[in-house]
């Protein structure tokens, strides 16, 4: 399986997430080559980050009465409990699946940083959350390219 390496591309300009999004991205690469062995205890791992980016990004979303909160915390439910189907299987001796499920985890991770992510840093700015730039379109067109690399 390819993976996706972290790259300055990634970043929202939003350190907190930013930082989240770093670890995801290199816990995702290296859950790519994991054994299965290493599967379950890396995706309960891979869990907990997801649970924690998630947590701040929606409490950024509150701060600032973000009007796609409901449908960006759906995106953030649904891929988690993805992900912790996938724990059960490989809890089942069916380590395929959690391969599988972490290869498309990367390309959902890349849709999402780039749509409803990128939407979240932009209202950031405007709200002046932060003190860094806002994502431009280089970030956008980056992302398109990665989306439709084979993963
Ligand atoms: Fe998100």
């Amino acid at each position: 399986m390819r993976t996706v390496k972290w790259c300055a591309q990634m970043s929202l300009g939003v350190p907190a997430i930013d930082e989240a999004h770093k670890a995801f991205v290199d816990e995702m690469a290296r859950l790519a080559e994991a054994n299965t062995e290493q599967l379950g205890a890396g995706v309960a791992a891979l869990i907990a980050l997801m649970e924690r980016d998630f947590r701040e990004e929606e409490a950024l979303m509150e701060k600032i009465a973000f009007p796609g909160l409901r449908a960006h915390r759906e995106q953030h439910t649904c891929a988690l409990e993805g992900l912790k189907q996938a724990q059960a299987y490989i809890g089942a001796g069916e380590p395929a699946v959690g391969h599988a499920t972490i290869a498309q985890l990367t390309r959902w991770f890349l849709i999402h940083l780039s749509t409803m992510d990128l939407a979240l840093a932009v209202a950031l700015e405007m709200a002046g959350e932060h003190l860094h730039p806002p994502p431009n379109v280089f970030l956008r067109a980056q992302l398109s390219r990665m989306l439709h690399m084979r993963l």
